[in-house]
C-alpha cells in the first residue's frame, strides 16, 4: 500500500496583518484571509480605501477588521503602528508584507527622495515589521511570514535598478529566515508575482508596461498553495517560472539587455 504523505497544510486561524491591503494583492490578501475566517488588520496610507475593505470584510465574511492608516516609509509612524497593535491585544498569527513600489527611469535621474523611500518601504519595513512580530509567532509555535519579493528579484534590471535589487533583497532575507524557522510551526514564504494586473505599472510611472499580466486572484492561489507545502518560494505561473530560471542560468551580461525591455512600454 502507498504511504499516505504528511498533511502538511497551514492552519489559517487568528488574525492577519496584511500591509498595502488598500489596492491590488493586498486587497486581494485580505478578502482571501477574512473568507478563510481570519480577523485582518489593514495597513496602508489611503484610508477611506481601508475603510470601504473594512465594511466589506465584516459585511460579506463576518471578520473583524482593523483599520491602521500609516506612511510605512515614516518610521516613528511605523513604530507607533505597531505598538498600536499590540496595546490593542492584536496577535499577529499571519503577517503579509506586501506594500511595495517600484521607480522607472535611469538612476542617475532618478529621485533621490523617492528611491530612499522605496528601499525604506520594499525592504526596511518589511524586515522591522518582521523582526517585530516573528518572536511573537515563534513562541506560540504557529504563524508565517508572507513576503511579497518579485520576479524582478531574479536578475538585475536596467531602468528598474533600485526595485531589482530591492525584491533580490526581500528573497534573500526570507529565504533565510525559512531555514532559521523550520520545525517551529512558523513558516517563511517569498512570494514572487511576475506581471500582475494591479496599479503597480503605473504607480511605478509607465501604465503600459508588461501588458501581459496576471491576475492578482491567481497569484493569491499560487501564494496559500505554496504556503501549505511549506514551500521555501513561489513565482507565481508558469511563463514567470520559465523566465526567472532562465534569468538564473543565463549569463547576466546576456540577460542585462533582455531585461533592460522589460521596462518598455
Ligand atoms: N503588480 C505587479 O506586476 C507586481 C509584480 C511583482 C511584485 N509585485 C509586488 O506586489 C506588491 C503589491 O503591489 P501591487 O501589485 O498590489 O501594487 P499596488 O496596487 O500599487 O499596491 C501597492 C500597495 O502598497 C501600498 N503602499 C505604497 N506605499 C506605501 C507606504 N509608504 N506605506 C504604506 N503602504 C504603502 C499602497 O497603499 P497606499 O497607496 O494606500 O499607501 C498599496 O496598497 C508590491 O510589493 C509589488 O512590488 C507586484
Amino acid at each position: 500500500m502507498a504511504e499516505k504523505r504528511p498533511d502538511r497544510s497551514f492552519p489559517l486561524v487568528g488574525t492577519a496583518l496584511v500591509t498595502g491591503a488598500s489596492s491590488g494583492l493586498g486587497r486581494h490578501y485580505a478578502e482571501f484571509l477574512a473568507r478563510a475566517g481570519l480577523d485582518v488588520i489593514l495597513v496602508a496610507r489611503r484610508t477611506e480605501d481601508l475603510h470601504e475593505l473594512a465594511d466589506v470584510i465584516s459585511q460579506q465574511y463576518g471578520r473583524s477588521a482593523t483599520v491602521l492608516p500609516t506612511d510605512l516609509t515614516d518610521r516613528p509612524a511605523r513604530q507607533a503602528m505597531v505598538e498600536e497593535v499590540d496595546s490593542r491585544g492584536l496577535r499577529v498569527d499571519v503577517l503579509i508584507n506586501n506594500a511595495g513600489f517600484g521607480t522607472q527611469g535611469e538612476f542617475a535621474t532618478m529621485d533621490p527622495d523617492r528611491i530612499i523611500r522605496e528601499i525604506e518601504l520594499n525592504c526596511v519595513a518589511l524586515t522591522d515589521l518582521t523582526r517585530h512580530f516573528l518572536p511573537g509567532m515563534l513562541e506560540r509555535r504557529h504563524g508565517a511570514v508572507i513576503n511579497v519579493a518579485s520576479t524582478a528579484g531574479f536578475q538585475p534590471w536596467p531602468t528598474m535598478s533600485v526595485y531589482g535589487a530591492s525584491k533580490s533583497y526581500v528573497r534573500s532575507f526570507s529565504q533565510a529566515l525559512w531555514w532559521e524557522t523550520r520545525n517551529t510551526g512558523v513558516r517563511v514564504l517569498s512570494v514572487c508575482p511576475g506581471p500582475t494586473d494591479t496599479d503597480w505599472m503605473a504607480n511605478t510611472g509607465s501604465p503600459g508596461m508588461l501588458p501581459r499580466r496576471r491576475t492578482p486572484e491567481q497569484v493569491v492561489q499560487s501564494t496559500f498553495r505554496a504556503l501549505n507545502r511549506d514551500a521555501l518560494e513561489v513565482i507565481d505561473g508558469p511563463m514567470n517560472r520559465l523566465t526567472s530560471f532562465a534569468a538564473s542560468v543565463v549569463p547576466t551580461r546576456v540577460v542585462l539587455p533582455i531585461a533592460r525591455l522589460w521596462a518598455k512600454e
